[in-house]
């Protein structure tokens, strides 16, 4: 692994905000950044981090395996789909959106559908719990989804469509956004 070098430039600004001696702080922004350029971060990305950085290789993946916002497997090529499975979400129908990702991607989370573009899991609560059911695609969060709805993102999604982010029974308008990283 090896940052682009756009990537390669970034990282090294985000190095220089932090107080010399103290680059390790800037350890979850590099990580995100290995993340969107490969859409995973492998364990050659870790320490690929952890050299940059002066880290021990197991500092970097204590912190890169703490947080759910980091996938540590191959994700598909479109999108790793996030289903938000706590009390909210549960109640107002997570599960139809499970069952929706185990018929459409996989029966099993953390792995890639068939055509290669998709992967999901269940993490918990997201935060927002007052437009449950929710899931969150790269960095947005699409909400008060219904089997129906979240079938047809996936569609549009597959299909290289714009999509909107936010609610998605119209409780307000968006703008539409196309790229997830
Ligand atoms: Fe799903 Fe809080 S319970 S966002």
């Amino acid at each position: 692994f090896a940052f682009t070098p756009a990537n390669l430039a970034w990282a090294e600004a985000q190095m220089t905000k932090y107080p010399e001696g103290r680059q390790a702080s800037a350890v979850i922004p590099l990580l995100w950044r290995a993340q969107e350029q490969d859409g995973w971060i492998s364990k050659p990305a870790i320490e690929y981090v952890a050299d940059m950085l002066g880290m021990a290789y197991i500092r970097v993946l204590e912190v890169a395996s703490f947080y759910f916002m980091f996938q540590l497997q191959p994700t598909g090529s479109v999108a790793h789909i996030q289903v938000c499975g706590t009390t909210s979400c549960m109640i107002c129908g997570a599960e139809d959106l499970i069952a929706v990702c185990k018929d459409k991607i996989s029966p099993k989370a953390h792995t890639i559908s068939e055509d290669g573009k998709f992967s999901w899991e269940e993490v918990e609560c997201l935060g927002s719990c007052t437009n449950a059911p929710m899931a969150q695609i790269g960095k947005d969060y699409y909400e008060d989804l219904t089997a129906a709805s979240f079938t047809k993102l996936l569609d549009d999604l597959a299909a290289g469509k714009d999509v909107v982010p936010g609610p998605q029974n119209g409780r307000y308008a968006a703008e539409p956004k196309s790229g997830l990283t």
